[in-house]
């Protein structure tokens, strides 16, 4: 669980409370702490298409959630046609974003825990439901904790740690995963410091790294993504630790785009490089990254700057939302299970293979 001094003021990211969802829109921070109820199918759809709950982990809880709020609107159907539709409807929010496999993995646990269900009236079913998505969110944080507890000893005292992105408590509903052995280290006293790439184009670094570890009382400097490289070369970074998406069977990961110039930079300054991935983020029935499908977003992102056109009118736009990091450049992933290391395709096989066949 997320303790309390050290988030005192940073909001929930999703909150489950008298079976009512709610979600910290994430588009509006740090500015603004707009906490939004969501109760449709098409409302859980584009609270993760547009990025306002949005980071793996924290995708997969909502979707759990919203399948269940989505399904109310069902109560009144027979059993076998709750089923057809909740299949239809666990179809439609996995339809939100490609990319991060946690929105299909939770999905497809809660489609498996409606199989196992021989419930044979819908009010019935839907508290099946709940009782898995409020499972799904509790892991979420074991997890968390889990990947903190093995990435603590990657801090040491006096050190540079540079992450990209948002894979924080903002990105899951405990204390992230590439920040938890951050706030682990913080929690125990180490004294370090943090650099967060503001990460281009939607800033997630500048808006929501930068803010949380704030908070939290972490001593965060930010970058643009572009002075990652000289900041190495002045030697104040002695870890990179990112997040991921999906991390396919070889270990090639996807994460926000900008991470492979990063591993590329970090292996040319020989700085170890660690990806910290729950095994809700591991899809090891994708073989490799050239398999992971990488979301392209629309060129406003690109083009506008806060509603105001930068770039000039009818310009070719590419938009992709992540890379792919090829596994020669990972020095390790950091799991709830301990850190594992190469050769990844039968390291994370021998470590995490029953899930992977459960997915
Ligand atoms: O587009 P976003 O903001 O959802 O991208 C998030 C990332 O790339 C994170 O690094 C990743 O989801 C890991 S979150 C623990």
């Amino acid at each position: 669980m997320i303790s309390a001094p050290l988030f005192s003021s940073l909001p929930a990211t999703i909150t489950w409370e008298n079976d009512s969802l709610s979600i910290l829109d994430q588009t509006r921070l740090p500015r603004e702490t707009i906490i939004e109820n969501v109760t449709t199918a098409e409302q859980v759809w584009r609270a993760i298409h547009e990025l306002r709950v949005r980071g793996a982990p924290a995708i997969g809880v909502a979707a759990a959630y919203g399948l269940c709020v989505a399904m109310r609107a069902s109560l009144h159907l027979p059993i076998h046609e709750f089923r057809a539709a909740l299949a239809q409807q666990a179809a439609y929010i996995d339809s939100a974003r490609p990319t991060a496999v946690n929105l299909s993995w939770s999905l497809k646990r809660m489609l498996q825990a409606a199989q196992a269900c021989d419930a044979n009236d819908s009010a019935a079913l839907l508290n099946a439901l709940i009782a898995e998505a409020v499972a799904v969110h509790a892991e979420d944080q074991a997890l968390c904790d889990g990947i903190g507890e093995h990435g603590l000893p990657l801090i040491t005292p006096g050190c540079g740690v540079l992450t990209h992105c948002n894979a924080g408590a903002l990105a899951t509903t405990g204390l992230g995963t590439a920040t938890a052995p951050i706030y682990k280290a913080h929690g125990e006293g180490l004294t370090f410091r943090v650099y967060a790439d503001e990460t281009r184009p939607l800033l997630q670094g500048a808006r929501l790294t930068a803010y949380e570890l704030q908070q939290a009382g972490v001593d965060v400097t930010l970058i643009t993504d572009s002075m990652a490289a000289s900041i190495m070369a002045q030697e104040l970074v002695d870890v990179v630790i990112v997040g991921t998406d999906r991390v396919a069977a070889n270990g090639d990961f996807a994460n926000k785009i900008g991470t492979l110039g990063l591993a590329i930079v970090a292996r040319h300054f020989n700085i170890p490089f660690y990806v910290a991935c729950p095994s809700s983020t591991l899809d090891l029935h994708t073989a490799t990254g050239r398999d992971i499908v990488i979301e392209e977003r629309h060129d406003d992102e690109i083009t506008h700057l806060y509603g105001e056109r930068v770039a000039p009118a009818n310009m070719k736009v590419r938009n992709p939302a992540f890379d792919v990091t090829p596994n020669h450049l990972v020095t390790g992933f950091i799991t709830e299970r301990g850190i594992v290391q190469k050769p990844f395709d039968t390291n994370l096989a021998a470590l995490f293979a029953m899930e992977g066949d459960a997915a």
